[in-house]
């Protein structure tokens, strides 16, 4: 079914991972995608794959960082010249260059990791809301982590801001309504490059106590995407879904 029949999105961190897998379902379903990433190559093979989903639907891309607010600006920009129109704004992209005990942070790593997690939100959507979605509405995808609601020993200070990304959501969406629904989606472990490191030599350790017994796909988070960014869920703004395989709903005192 064609849900998004038309509709136009853009996708930070479109070029690989759960933002491609986004991108393809929107394309699937009938969107207009624009991708956005640093890498030109990146973009330009994720563009051929894209192309291959038989769908009638544009795919463009735009070199952006996700931490620098022009640039922001002229993907927006790029979008409405293209397409006259901006319905979707996924909100993925994101860095984590730290790794470590909170005291131990840089300004520099600190700095960097608000630069593109939370302010990079703040201002992709600011675009997004004041290009169109002022005017003709839309929906906003924040993809923060379920690293928000728990503790970690290694990763902290990137779990703090995808907590506030969480945060933010529920404030933009008392702020945008009633023109633009505001939800986020809270990923568990999802097997992409950017978390190689941690499912790879233990994806058997690490399924065995998930309730679902496997960890997740971008195709997982890019559906929970879709239902947002669809007429479907027309009546949910400010909330945060949780796609991690049961990860936390596991009562306290489970171990490896
Ligand atoms: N994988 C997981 O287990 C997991 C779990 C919870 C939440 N998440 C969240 O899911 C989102 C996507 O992660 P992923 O696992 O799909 O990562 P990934 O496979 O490493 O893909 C990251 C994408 O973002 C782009 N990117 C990275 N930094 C960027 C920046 N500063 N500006 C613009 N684009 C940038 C990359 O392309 P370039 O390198 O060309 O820029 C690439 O397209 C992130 O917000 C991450 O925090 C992931």
């Amino acid at each position: 079914m064609n849900v998004l029949d038309g509709r136009v999105a853009v996708i930070t961190g479109g070029s690989r991972g759960i933002g491609l897998a986004i991108a393809r379902a929107y394309r699937s379903a009938g969107a207009h995608v624009v991708i956005a990433a640093r890498k030109p190559e990146g973009l330009a093979a994720a563009r051929t794959e894209l192309l291959r989903v038989e769908a009638s639907g544009d795919v463009r891309t735009v070199v952006a960082n996700a931490g620098e607010p022009d640039q922001a600006q002229r993907c927006v920009d790029q979008t409405m010249e293209w397409f006259g129109r901006l319905d979707i704004l996924v909100n993925n992209a994101a860095t984590n260059p730290y790794h470590g005990d909170l005291l131990d942070l840089d300004l520099p790593r600190a700095e960097k990791t608000v630069r593109v997690n939370q302010y990079g939100m703040i201002a992709w959507t600011s675009c997004a809301w004041k290009a169109a979605m002022a005017e003709h509405g839309g929906a906003v995808i924040n993809i923060a982590s379920v690293g928000g609601l728990i503790v970690d020993p290694h990763i902290g200070y990137y779990n703090a801001t995808k907590a506030a990304m969480m945060h933010m959501t529920r404030q933009l969406a008392y702020e945008l309504g009633p023109k633009a629904r505001v939800n986020a989606i809270a990923p568990g472990l999802i097997k992409t490059e950017l978390a190689r490191a941690v499912w790879e030599a233990r994806e058997s350790v690490l399924t065995a106590k998930l309730p679902l017994r496997r960890l997740g796909t971008p195709e997982d988070v890019a559906n929970a995407a879709l239902f947002l960014a669809s007429d479907a869920s027309s009546w949910i703004t400010g909330q945060t879904l949780v796609i991690d395989g049961g990860a936390t709903v596991l009562p306290i005192g489970v171990e490896e």
